[in-house]
């Protein structure tokens, strides 16, 4: 019986979480900061490390509770150790060495994107025990607030990565685009909200699936949002400064014409196609046996609905509770590590842009 601990703090979540044999999870807590980030519209990096110096320790407590075990149940620790805000991952990765030194317990470093693609090993509502692992060549979309990357996964810890966003992440474009159309923050879940009683062929955005084989952009979409809302402001007399910005540009909901639910449904719609599209040809070329979805973004119905039904091969995505930012998941990869022998030292530090497949030289 192998029973990991697991720490996340890459951004504005803190979390821990107890997993034993890779698929029971015993306990899972996540202490949100997005309630302290909402009125700057996004993550404000000097707080969160804060929060997280305020957070770790009685988050780490409760999941023991929860999961009713204590330190001599424990087998080892598993911590992000990037990528991720630096002042962040610092506070994560430091309370997991200081309590694998104390403890004596072997640490295990994790990729926080690998963390978001073993979210697909965590066990569901309605199963116990999915966890089989999908079958190898996988194709895996992962989206997040960070990053938007279409990899190939060739065995457990065997990554190629085939293409990503040129410019903007997709959760990045979400935001962006919530902001301006005033719907606040997080805005992959309140676009979708709002979407639901829009027209999603309002308006015909730029899908961008020109740029190489499977990447993305998401600025030229994003820009086509902000010229919609800009030639409104016009109409409707408002002074626009002469080179106005997407971060100074706000719609006001109320005084304006503009079809709130229709914008975000049409951009909402822009963002999925994209995503499908690229997925759907990297599946078809690589052979996929299975595709995965990963990352926060994950978390949207549209992308989850349209995937499965542009896809022949078998589609496995996260419960969407697991989708965000959790530490069950770092718990996951944790176990396939430890499983693989894979161990860190006390010196493994923080990188902040750590990538899933290193640049080759
Ligand atoms: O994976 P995550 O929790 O954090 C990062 O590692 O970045 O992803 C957060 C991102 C945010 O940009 C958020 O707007 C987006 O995921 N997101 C969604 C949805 N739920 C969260 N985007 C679209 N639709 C959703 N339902
Ligand atoms: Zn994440």
């Amino acid at each position: 019986m192998t029973t990991i601990l697991a720490i996340e703090s890459s951004c504005d979540e803190t979390a821990a979480a107890i997993l034993r044999d890779g698929r029971e999870l015993l306990a899972n807590v996540v202490a949100s900061q997005i309630e302290l980030h909402k009125e700057y519209g996004g993550v404000f990096p000097e707080m969160a490390s804060r929060q997280h110096i305020v957070a770790i320790t009685p988050v780490v407590r409760q999941a023991l509770e929860q999961a009713a075990l204590d330190w001599s149940d424990i087998d080892a620790i598993a911590a992000v150790h990037g990528p991720g805000l630096a002042g962040s991952l610092l506070v994560g990765l430091n309370a997991a060495k200081a309590l694998a030194y104390a403890r004596g317990l072997p640490l295990v470093g994790v990729n926080h994107l690998e963390a978001h693609i073993y979210a697909n090993w965590l066990p569901t509502a309605d199963r116990d025990a999915p966890t089989s692992t999908p079958p190898f060549p996988q194709v895996c979309l992962i989206v997040s607030g960070g990053h938007t990357d279409l990899v190939l996964v060739r065995d457990h810890h065997d990554y190629v990565r085939l293409g990503g966003t040129v410019d903007d992440a997709a959760g990045e474009a979400f935001d962006k685009v919530a902001r301006l159309l005033g719907l606040g923050y997080p805005g992959g879940p309140v676009i979708q909200k709002t979407a639901e009683s829009g027209d999603d062929s309002a308006f015909r955005f730029p899908r961008a699936l020109r740029v190489g084989d499977y990447d993305f952009s998401f600025s030229g979409l994003k820009t086509a949002v902000l010229r919609v809302v800009q030639e409104q402001q016009r109409q409707e007399g408002h002074a626009i400064a002469k080179e106005q910005k997407l971060s100074h540009a706000a719609i006001d909901a109320d005084s304006s014409d503009l079809s709130i639910p229709d914008l975000a449904a049409s951009f909402q719609a822009a963002v999925v196609d994209a995503l499908v599209a690229k997925t759907v040809a990297a599946a078809e070329d690589f052979g996929a046996a299975t595709v995965l979805l990963a990352g926060g973004v994950a978390a949207n119905t549209r992308l989850r609905q349209e995937i499965v039904k542009a896809l022949p091969v078998p589609v496995r995505m996260p419960p969407i509770r697991y989708c965000t930012d959790n530490a069950g998941m770092v718990a996951v990869a944790g176990h396939y590590r430890y499983l693989s022998g894979l161990r860190s030292g006390l010196d493994l530090d923080v990188v902040p842009n750590l990538k899933l497949v290193p640049d080759t030289p």
